[in-house]
């Protein structure tokens, strides 16, 4: 039986958030925003462990209380200087705290996706666990899609027929991920790393809940998903 790890990379700097704190910390629901992310992933009965990988330089991590998860979470001080590295570094390290086997699944979830909800991840895990090359959350394209030349003038209408909009958990094998990240550039996420392969994830309907967290307004969204959820 193939086990299953998540890993939060979140060593970013949060640099479109314009703020001096990395916005994995700021303040969302009276919790550090990548609290919400490590206690859905904590609270999944399937999932093993949960490694976050944090940058070498990070300050913040041990300004917060994380003794509810004692039992399942494993930082890993390894972040690199982009998302793949950050991830890389963490299977890596994993590796070295745990035995982790070929097949075991890996999910990998931004620190900056807060409300991602179990149903959401309990949907992933079902739809994959029996799956080839594995797959992610995603949601189809909603809006209009315009190509824009220098001057911010429409160059034309792009269709969005087929289009989908990546989230994560982004779920693979561990040797499969390692493989992939390790053979690839200038990727903002981990199935275009599968994909380059030649291998095709698998799109699981999600919803725009699981929106991430980029721009200062988005942190008011989020705190309002999170308190709706609180009281229902
Ligand atoms: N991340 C990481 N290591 C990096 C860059 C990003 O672990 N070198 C993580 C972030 O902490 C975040 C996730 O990857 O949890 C998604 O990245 P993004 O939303 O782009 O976060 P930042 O890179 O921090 O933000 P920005 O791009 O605005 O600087
Ligand atoms: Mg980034």
């Amino acid at each position: 039986m193939s086990k299953f790890f998540a890993l939060i990379p979140a060593a970013g700097s949060g640099s479109r958030m314009g703020n001096e704190l990395p916005k994995q910390y700021l303040s969302l629901a009276n919790k550090p925003m990548i609290y919400h992310a490590v206690k859905t992933l904590c609270q999944m009965q399937q999932i093993m462990r949960v490694f976050i990988v944090l940058a070498p330089s990070d300050n913040d991590w041990l300004n917060y209380d994380w003794s509810e998860f004692t039992e399942k979470l494993i930082v890993l001080n390894c972040g690199g200087a982009t998302r793949a590295d950050s991830v890389l570094n963490g299977l890596a390290a994993a590796q070295s705290e745990l035995t982790i086997d070929a097949n075991d699944w890996i999910l990998v979830h931004d620190a900056a996706r807060p409300c991602l909800s179990s149903s959401q991840l309990e949907k992933l895990i079902d739809e994959l666990s029996d799956d080839e090359v594995g797959g992610l959350l995603a949601t189809p394209v909603a809006d209009t899609l315009k190509r824009s030349n220098a001057n911010t003038r429409i160059k034309h209408t792009e269709s969005r027929d087929d289009l989908w909009q990546a989230q994560t958990p982004q779920m693979f094998r561990y040797a499969l991920l390692s493989k992939a990240l390790t053979n690839t550039t200038n990727i903002t996420d981990d199935a275009s790393a599968v994909e380059a392969l030649g291998l095709q994830p698998k799109l699981v309907h999600s919803d725009a809940y699981n929106f991430k967290v980029t721009y200062p307004q988005d942190l008011a969204l989020a705190e309002l998903i999170l308190k709706q959820r609180k009281t229902q």
